[in-house]
């Protein structure tokens, strides 16, 4: 294990926070230094060890802002915690990674960065959908071969998605962009499951199909799906969009791949667990007309066999959040869920967390971030205060 380069912002900092990885921007080291934080930043790319955690921690340590690479398990915590800590934030909005009941039974607020991914990470599912569909990858490799020879009424034929059925699993915040996306650019029929209704997304295409219809076009549906099996079977394109745990861990699997079309586009911005990799790879093999979109990896950054090797899967490195915007603004929550706690800070409850942002999170907002903590995931078993405002 070779020592890792750390370097230290507002060293006179009289608060001790450390940060796993660089991050994008220099707002989010605005709200530390306002917290009178001096800031301890890991300059590896290199994904750190439990250990070297821990011993970055050292023996005081107040907040910490961890990577969704990393397992923030109770050894973390309970590390954090006999050096004075209180505060984590994950540097993102899932947080599999991250073992919640230990940090609530330590007593410490565990952050996560959701709102300023949405749209973001949406877009990227989007982009995967039409590089699947329309054969981008495949295409590209062919011009960079040198082996386009002049057009071919043949050539990289792909799949309209126009006015087919787009299936969404888990209509969250991402999913629910993602679904009108599709629905409003592309007129698709959305087929959601989610174990809660979602009634305003319903709403949304009820709306767009009273508009198409007023225009006089074919107006779009939304069906409510009974099972993730009615959506596998009855959709074009599935996109994944659900948090991983025990019940969504190889939600797509032979079976479900199965009842797939043949030609079908099965997309996965989500967390690479929630698909069987191998089944997939398997079903890509077997099925050529068959596509897939992957940003995420069963088992990250590898891939399964065979994987790589399949020229109707579009595979991309976990860059669904990669924008600057979005991962600048994702720092400067995750640092002033850290900074907030820190200073006695309440929560913010509401989904809304633009006023923490403003709109380029680049510059300074004109009347300061609201006096609270973005969004800690604990925070009601932690029984913190909530924000009044
Ligand atoms: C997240 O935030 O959970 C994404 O996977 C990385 O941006």
């Amino acid at each position: 294990m070779t020592a890792k380069r750390w370097l230290t912002h507002n060293a006179s900092g009289s608060r001790r926070v450390i940060v796993t990885k660089e991050l994008p921007g220099d707002r989010w080291l605005g709200r530390l230094a306002d917290a009178d934080c001096a800031v301890e930043v890991c300059m590896s790319p290199d994904i750190l060890s439990t250990q070297e955690i821990v011993a970055a921690i050292g023996g005081r340590c107040d907040g910490a802002i961890g990577q969704l690479t990393e397992t923030w398990g109770r050894e973390l915590f309970e590390a954090l915690k006999a050096a004075g800590g209180t505060a984590y934030s994950n540097y993102a909005v899932g947080y599999n990674n991250v073992d919640v009941a230990a940090a609530t039974e330590l007593g410490i607020p565990v952050g996560n960065t959701p709102g300023v991914l949405t749209e973001t990470t949406a877009q990227l599912a989007v982009a995967l959908t039409f590089a699947a569909a329309r054969r981008i990858a495949e295409a590209d490799a062919f011009m960079r071969a040198g082996r386009f020879h002049g057009w071919l009424p043949t050539l990289f034929l792909g799949e309209l998605l126009w006015r087919k059925a787009v299936g969404i699993i888990g209509a969250g915040r991402i999913g629910s962009a993602y679904a009108r996306m599709m629905v409003e650019g592309h007129k698709m029929n959305l087929i959601y499951y989610d174990i809660q209704r979602n009634a305003a997304l319903e709403q949304y295409v009820a709306e767009y199909a009273e508009f198409l219809s007023q225009h006089g076009k074919q107006p779009v549906t939304c069906t409510r799906a009974a099972s993730v099996e009615q959506v596998f079977a009855e959709a074009d394109v599935v996109s994944l969009h659900p948090p991983l745990d025990a019940t969504t861990h190889h939600l797509v699997n032979a079976q479900r791949l199965a009842l797939m079309k043949p030609n079908a586009i099965l997309v996965n911005t989500s967390r690479g667990p929630v698909v069987d990799e191998a089944a997939l790879v398997e079903h890509l093999r077997a099925h050529p007309e068959f596509r897939a979109g992957l940003d995420v990896y069963e088992d990250e950054p590898a891939m399964k066999p065979g994987l790589a090797e399949q020229p109707n899967a579009v595979i991309v490195p976990h860059i669904a959040s990669a924008t600057s915007w979005t991962r600048e603004g994702m720092a400067t929550l995750a640092a002033t869920n850290v900074s907030a706690i820190l200073l006695g800070y309440p929560v913010w409850q509401k989904a809304d967390i633009s006023p923490f942002l403003g709109d380029d999170p680049s510059t300074p907002l004109r009347a300061g971030p609201p006096r609270a903590a973005p969004s800690i995931v604990n925070a009601k078993e932690l029984k913190l205060p909530s924000f009044q405002g």
